[in-house]
């Protein structure tokens, strides 16, 4: 058993609770326990322990076996922190800052204002990045969260058309690094607020793609976007109002090339605004955490990248929740 709770040294002396332990796919032991090894080593209290267990079993999270307790291969694969594939960090996001926040949900409602860190007038960012531990943690936590889109993206854009791109926004690289691991030909890099350099600089550099991917610095309201074929926006125009929006759309237009791709990957909503529940909760996640920002369909996207000066754009799902919009120059 990997569950993030269990720091792997508290697992070794179970080991003779195992019962018959496969190799995972990237060669590891999957450990299987029976329920009282496994609660004594997360601390659980025996009241708590087997309903908790079962609970994630019926989630999806956990398989048992004959009494006995194993990840499945997703949550192996996805919510062992001791795996570059780790893509709990939203997770601990949502622990210390979104469950509170969300509290005020009512207050949001009426109100329409942020029920964050925000209320007093800080930028979001700003106060966010005031706390380099603040920021390490935000920075996990969308790596994990556009981990599939990304991933997606690496497969299925054309990226043999282009040489050069700048995931603009980049948080710790997490899109860099999958679109550059599969495509050996493309050079790049990030975009993004000063303060993020030593993550992307770290996060890149465990992934050895150091000579491949550069980090801009810059603010993307007031300073030009760096020249690509293709430029990226992953969850970043949900944060900003409509006229902030289409100013970032504007900009990237400007700094691509005539033939030059822009890439918009967001948990868009669909256009009948009946099904995709992540995209609306998102939304209103962002009602909770930012001054004006909110989810959108494909097709205000993809109205806005035409009034840019976009001649053909197009729109393709991802994951379940996210898709991308793409825009030709
Ligand atoms: C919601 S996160 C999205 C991160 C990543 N693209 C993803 O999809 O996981 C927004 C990103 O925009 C960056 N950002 C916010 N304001 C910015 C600004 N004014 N200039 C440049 N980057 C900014 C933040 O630092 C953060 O990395």
């Amino acid at each position: 058993m990997r569950m993030s709770l269990v720091p792997e040294s508290a697992l070794e002396p179970l080991i003779p609770d195992v019962e018959s332990p496969g190799l995972t796919n990237s060669g590891r032991r999957m450990v299987r326990l029976a329920a009282a090894p496994l609660s004594t080593a997360l601390g659980l209290h025996e009241r708590s322990a087997v309903d908790f267990f079962d609970a994630l079993v019926a989630l999806g999270m956990l398989e048992r076996h004959n009494g006995y307790y194993s990840n499945t291969p997703d949550t192996e694969a996805f919510l062992d922190r001791a795996k570059p594939s780790y893509a709990g960090g939203v997770l601990d996001y949502s622990t210390t800052h979104l469950y509170p926040f969300w509290g005020a949900l009512t207050q949001a409602l009426r109100t329409g204002e942020p029920q964050n860190q925000t209320i007093g007038g800080d930028r979001f960012f700003d106060s966010l990045y005031r706390d380099p531990a603040q920021l390490k943690q935000f920075m996990h936590a969308m790596t994990g969260v556009s981990m599939g889109a990304a991933m997606a993206i690496a497969d299925v854009f054309p990226w043999h058309r282009y040489h050069t791109f700048i995931d603009v926004g980049c948080a710790e690289g997490g899109l860099a690094v999958q679109v550059a691991r599969k495509h050996q030909h493309l050079a790049g890099g990030g975009f993004d607020l000063p303060p993020v350099a030593s993550v992307f600089t770290d996060y890149v550099r465990s992934s050895d793609l150091q000579d491949r991917l550069t980090f801009h610095p810059g603010d993307f309201f007031t300073d030009p976007l760096p020249a690509a074929d293709v430029l990226v926006m992953g969850h970043i125009l949900h944060d900003w109002s409509a006229p902030e929006k289409r100013q970032l759309i504007d900009k990237a237009y400007a700094a691509l090339p005539t033939g030059g791709a822009l890439i918009i990957y967001e948990s868009m909503i669909d256009d009948d605004r009946r099904t995709n529940a992540f995209g609306l909760l998102m939304s209103l996640n962002m009602l909770i955490e930012t001054k004006a920002g909110f989810d959108f369909t494909a097709t205000d996207c993809r109205a806005w990248l035409h009034a840019a000066g976009f001649t053909t754009t197009s729109s393709e799902p991802l994951t379940p929740s996210d898709s991308m919009v793409i825009g030709i120059k």
